[in-house]
């Protein structure tokens, strides 16, 4: 046992009192200096230690840590979370993933990690992924249906996260197409789905799940500081970010059930119920550098967007992103 965890054992045997300077310096055997310097490097790893001159130390709170033990007890999955990586820190858990599939990895293994040192969003954008203060998750997916059916993927991942955090905080969270998920308007969540194929058949796709927890306004860089929005500041509280996670993996495996039974139908259905692009006039950026408007009257069985334009034409919108 190093000091730390020495130090911990015993803040923990008194979470309800403080225990003394003079007391722990004596139990260590090292000068009240060095106990302090230590609690101050619990603090820095995120333990909340109360210090009062007179009473000593106490244990507030821990940091909230993932770790696959824990997130294992909580999971009620048959396939979705069976294999869990957690990483501290890693460039992005998309490569992470893609390297384990590659390695034959089953459907609904995860990757999960604090932090992403260059963490990826859709349309080559950067995805900001501060440590410990959300969910940074890619899930291997392993399709049997051709590439053209990859975009209901997407949507169905979306549907996931969306219900998820419905059912987790009191919030209208609402997707945004393709699944974006955004309450009042700022963005909470993004999802990458990313597709390894080989002569039209898809070896498998890696579904990228970033969900802005615990983070301030504060945390968020000037450029992210009108758009973004985290779960702590929409529900004014902390998210247990294992129990949300447990939560995603239960939606994923719960819907994907129903469409490899059903097909995409019901699925559509759950996206349009949960959409906020539905009936709104919007102008939709494809993948392909057209811009078309209009309103947006619902997804087709491919899972593009239908969009309606003033002169009756229906247009599918594929790739892209939209404006409300
Ligand atoms: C978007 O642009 O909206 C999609 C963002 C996807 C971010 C997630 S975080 C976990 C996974 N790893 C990445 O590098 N990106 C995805």
């Amino acid at each position: 046992m190093n000091n730390h965890e020495r130090l911990l054992g015993i803040l923990e045997e008194g979470t309800s009192d403080y225990v003394s300077g003079e007391e722990i310096s004596r139990r260590l055997s090292v000068s009240r200096t060095a106990v302090w310097k230590q609690i101050n490097k619990l603090r820095e790893l995120g333990y909340n230690i109360d210090a009062s001159s007179r009473r000593g130390y106490q244990l507030i709170s821990r940091p909230d840590r993932l770790q696959v033990s824990k997130l294992a007890d909580m999971l009620n999955t048959q396939s979705f979370g069976q294999r869990i990586v957690v990483l501290d820190s890693t460039v992005s858990t998309q490569q992470d993933a893609m390297g384990l599939a590659e390695e034959g990895a089953p459907e609904g293994t995860v990757v999960l990690a604090e932090e992403q040192t260059a963490g990826r969003g859709r349309l080559g954008r950067k995805w900001y992924s501060p440590r410990g203060k959300g969910v940074w998750m890619s899930i291997v997916l392993r399709p049997t249906q051709p590439l053209a059916f990859t975009p209901q993927l997407t949507l169905l991942t979306g549907v996931a996260v969306c219900r998820a955090i419905r059912r987790l905080t009191d919030v209208e969270a609402g997707i945004k197409w393709p699944n974006d998920v955004l309450i009042h308007g700022r963005k909470v969540s993004g999802i990458l789905l990313e597709s390894a194929t080989e002569d039209q058949r898809v070896r498998y796709c890696i579904a990228g799940i970033g969900i802005d927890v615990n983070l301030n306004k504060e945390d968020y860089p000037e450029e992210l500081s009108q758009v973004g929005t985290s779960l702590k500041i929409e529900a004014g509280r902390e998210i247990d970010r294992t129990v949300l996670i447990a939560s995603v993996l239960e939606e994923m495996e719960q819907l994907s059930k129903l469409y490899a039974e059903q097909g995409f139908q019901p699925i559509a259905m759950l996206w349009e119920a949960l959409s906020v692009t539905m009936n709104r006039s919007i102008r939709a950026h494809t993948g392909q550098g057209i811009t078309v408007e209009g309103t947006a009257v619902g997804l087709d069985p491919s899972g593009a967007l239908v969009v309606e334009t003033d002169q009756g034409e229906r247009i599918q919108v594929i790739s892209g992103d939209i404006q409300l």
